[in-house]
């Protein structure tokens, strides 16, 4: 286990040591160097991982003063980020708190919290596990797998469709008492759409595609997801039989279709439909969160940023998106043209913002050149979010140019930062588990890119 304040204290020393000086400045990123984004990542991570301490409840690991899904995303994105980095010092408080809270039933629904979640809360964790699953995160010997874990929510949310009105849908809240109980959102259904996308992949199991098919396809019938203009309400309520809509714009309901659109079109062939969803989705999503008047590569909450009102929940959505954009441009390589300078432009900016204080402390405004004075756990993670999500594409780049070279080996790799073909590249701590996977895949000539990034079974 580890102790909060002896991390501190080394924390605080590797910062002295990177930077040589006790206040810090900007993190010097190089959006093209994975070795950059590794150092940058980390310290992001770091604070992230302090505050995740210290706003732990009544001492149970994974449950935050005031909230249970953030963690669980906060996991998401750190595991994420372990599996392009390579760094893996948080991977066993991570893998132990990822375990503990999937609960009394292995099903992220603990009676500690069942009788105030709503669907999106368990939804979050069960995108953690297949996550998990994806990226090959260590198991939990004597436990149940992390696929098994994302099954159970997939099971328990599919048997919660709601038949009351709308002709199905799952609504926000899961319990009659609840605001929300007849209000049906984006969130909820998309989250639970792309879920079923990444189980089907995962599992080649077609239940869940036919899922996937039934969750969009209700979706497209309510204004929660326009199938011509792709654009996506945030809710719509069983009362006006889903015709009435909440219209804020948040980057995380953008996010869960389109990725979800994207594990399809990887999980059916390349079916023509799910291409033409994916563009739809990903114009509209660059349309949106990628304004010209911040010139246009770099994301921004559009619904609250600018007026500086995010809720807790909302500082953490573009860190989601981010990776998520990241997963559509390697299942959908036609799409890697479009988000990749965008990723780029985000982690550039990230330089910038991530200034606060002595301890890189990263704020909400990516877009802004000085830190905005917003701390905490939730914006720690979307930047380690945003930094992660370039972190994919350039890896997914460096595994094509193995692809098409098959003469290569590990240490004739042309890499994204400028080393030309045959120079021999040093290989940095950041680079092992990289370095060795790619061993692997060359020797066993395993083809394919995907494959490695986003595992299936
Ligand atoms: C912990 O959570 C509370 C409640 O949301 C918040 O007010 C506080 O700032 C958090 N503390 C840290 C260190 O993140
Ligand atoms: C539920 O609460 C009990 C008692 O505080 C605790 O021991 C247990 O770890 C909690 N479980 C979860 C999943 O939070
Ligand atoms: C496919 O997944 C569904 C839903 O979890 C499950 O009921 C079924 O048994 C699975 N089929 C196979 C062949 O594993
Ligand atoms: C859009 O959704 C509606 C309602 O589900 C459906 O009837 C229509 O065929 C869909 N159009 C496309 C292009 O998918």
């Amino acid at each position: 286990m580890y102790c909060p304040s002896l991390r501190s204290l080394s924390t605080a020393a590797l910062l002295l040591l990177q930077s040589g000086l006790p206040v810090l400045a900007d993190i010097p990123i190089t959006p093209d160097s994975l070795d950059s984004l590794t150092t940058a990542g980390m310290d992001i991570a770091n604070p992230m991982m302090e505050f995740y301490e210290q706003n732990q409840t009544e001492g149970i690991p994974g449950k935050l003063t005031g909230t249970w899904y953030v963690a669980g995303s906060m996991m998401m994105t750190w595991i994420q980020f372990w599996q392009v980095s390579g760094k893996d010092q948080y991977n066993d408080v991570v893998k132990n708190d990822l375990m503990l809270q999937a609960g009394e039933n292995y099903d992220y629904f603990s009676q500690n919290y069942s009788q105030w979640l709503g669907n999106d809360d368990q939804m979050f964790w069960g995108l953690a596990a297949i996550t998990a699953s994806e990226t090959g995160f260590p198991e939990v010997s004597g436990k149940p797998s992390w696929t098994s874990l994302a099954r159970a929510v997939f099971n328990m949310q599919v048997g919660r469709w709601d038949h009351r009105a709308c002709n199905g849908g799952l609504t926000w809240q899961i319990w009659p008492y609840q605001a929300g109980y007849t209000m049906k959102n984006a969130i909820s259904n998309g989250g639970l759409f792309e879920l079923s996308a990444r189980l089907a992949r995962f599992t080649q199991n077609e239940t869940y595609a036919e899922w996937a098919d039934k969750i969009w396809d209700w979706s497209a019938s309510t204004p929660l997801l326009n199938n011509k203009t792709y654009y996506i309400a945030d809710s719509t309520s069983n009362e006006n039989n889903c015709k009435d809509a909440g219209n804020h714009q948040w980057t995380y309901n953008y996010g869960t279709y389109l990725a979800g659109a994207a594990f399809m079109y990887d999980y059916t062939n390349k079916d023509e439909k799910w291409l033409t969803r994916v563009n739809g989705l990903l114009d509209a999503t660059i349309a949106r969160f990628f304004p010209t008047k911040f010139g246009g590569t770099v994301m921004s909450e559009v619904a609250c940023e600018p007026v500086m009102t995010c809720d807790r929940n909302q500082l953490g959505f573009k860190g989601y998106l981010s990776m998520w954009m990241a997963m559509t441009a390697i299942l959908v390589p036609s799409t890697a043209d479009k988000i990749t300078p965008l990723l780029k432009g985000n982690s550039e900016h990230l330089s910038k913002q991530c200034s606060g204080l002595t301890d890189n402390l990263c704020g909400v405004r990516w877009y802004q050149d000085s830190w905005d004075g917003v701390q905490g756990l939730e914006v720690q993670m979307a930047a380690l979010g945003g930094i992660t999500g370039n972190m994919m594409v350039l890896k997914n780049e460096q595994m094509k140019t193995i692809k098409t070279n098959p003469g290569a080996d590990e240490n004739h790799i042309e890499t994204s930062d400028g080393d030309r073909p045959g120079e021999l590249k040093p290989i940095q701590t950041g680079d092992r588990a990289g370095a060795w996977i790619l061993t692997v895949l060359l020797i066993l000539g395993i083809p394919g890119t995907v494959g490695w990034l986003i595992k299936t079974q």
